[in-house]
């Protein structure tokens, strides 16, 4: 594929800004943050770069347009007039899938079957065949139809980015690493700092904490569909990775310590750092928060503390909140982020952050308190 084109990056609510900050510094053109997604433009390297780097990205996508469509006749129409042939060879395969919201066309199964139609339409006009095998790479076409403007992607990345290749195992509730990044990001983590999680399950903070703390690229581990894309020389890959190699800095004074109260916590997240390979830089242990302290001149505390959905356990979260605020010092030279869903946080922890930021857990509304004034 020679050129620019256009693309488009969901990410979770309240996660536009760092994913297209992150976007615009790898090089992406014309980024713009819009409700959940970010749109930008670049060629081939790009698209390979956006997927190696993005931490914060649920997935990249081809964003083909956007357009009006009150009525299945002018989704189709819309549909067929677009450049498919650019992107799926004769054999290649295309489902459809996608959601719509606040739309006349409510039905997601009728809109997927007319948009396969229309797809079906177009190639068979361009390839002047009569029947589409199916059997080659994969082109999932994505949809989103919300106040009656469809917009119409190719995915890229295949499984969502957040699966970076090291988790193969997590505990019952283990923050979603794009969120966990994001952590990282929002709390100013230095890369020669100190940092802990106190209730670090199956590791996800400590590991994503280094693998921005060490440049390291979080999908230099896994696969991206577009690979099997015959548009996409293999070669561009190649050296997107090997650049990414280049970057990673591991002389780093970083280390990242993890607590648990669980022990098969910590054995979950040693063998998570151990294949994100990161080992040498996290240590776990098992350890109650009310035994929480911190060493050395500066740090910073990154958590997701319990949450208790049903009554019993809101109530020992929330003694878990009040142990977190007796623990946490204020101290010089040392910040605190937890992310939290119960809106009654600052007031068991004992005192009103210095800064809160609003962020959706998937549908989950959360708040990430940061703490940085002493
Ligand atoms: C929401 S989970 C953290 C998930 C983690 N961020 C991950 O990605 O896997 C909360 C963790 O707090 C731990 N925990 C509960 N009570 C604790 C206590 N008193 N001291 C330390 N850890 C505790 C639980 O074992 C659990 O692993």
């Amino acid at each position: 594929m020679n050129g620019s084109f256009r693309m488009s990056a969901p990410c979770l609510l309240g996660l536009e800004g760092l994913a297209a900050q992150e976007l615009r510094e790898i090089g992406a053109a014309d980024v713009a943050a819009q409700d959940g997604r970010v749109f930008f433009s670049g060629d081939a390297e790009m698209l390979a770069r956006a997927n190696l780097w993005s931490r914060y990205a649920e997935r990249i996508q081809i964003f083909l347009a956007s357009f009006e469509a009150r009525t299945f006749d002018e989704l189709f129409e819309g549909t067929k007039a677009l450049p498919w042939e650019n992107w799926i060879g004769k054999t290649d395969r295309f489902p459809v899938k996608g959601h719509t919201l606040s739309s006349a066309l409510r039905s997601v199964p009728d809109c997927q079957s007319i948009i396969k139609k229309a797809i079906v339409e177009r190639l068979r006009e361009k390839y002047r065949l009569s029947w589409f095998e199916e059997t080659g790479a994969l082109f999932q076409v994505q949809f989103l139809l919300r106040k009656d403007t469809v917009s119409l992607m190719i995915d890229t990345s295949g499984a969502g980015l957040h699966k970076r290749g090291y988790r193969a195992n997590a505990n019952e509730a283990p923050i979603k690493e794009t969120l966990a990044a994001a952590m990282a990001n929002l709390s100013r983590l230095r890369r020669d700092a100190n940092m802990i999680d106190p209730f670090c399950g199956s590791g996800t903070i400590l590991i994503e904490s280094a693998l921005y703390a060490l440049n390291i690229a979080p999908g230099l581990r896994r696969k991206f569909t577009c690979e099997d894309w015959r548009a996409i020389d293999p070669s561009v890959f190649k050296a997107e990775r090997e650049r990414a190699r280049g970057l990673i800095r591991r002389d780093t004074p970083f280390h990242a310590q993890g607590y648990d109260i669980d022990p098969a916590a910590i054995e979950l997240a040693r063998a998570n750092a151990e294949k994100a390979g990161v080992a040498d830089k996290i240590g776990v242990e098992k350890r109650d928060i009310r035994d929480f302290s911190e060493a050395g001149e500066y740090g910073c505390v990154i958590c997701n503390p319990p949450y208790g959905e049903r009554l019993l356990d809101l109530q020992a979260a929330r003694e878990l909140y009040r142990a977190m605020g007796n623990a946490f010092e204020k101290k010089r030279g040392w910040n605190y982020t937890v992310i939290s869903h119960d809106a009654d946080f600052e007031t068991f922890f004992g005192r009103p952050a210095d800064r809160r930021r609003k962020l959706y857990n998937g549908n989950l509304p959360c708040q990430v308190y940061m703490y940085f004034k002493y």
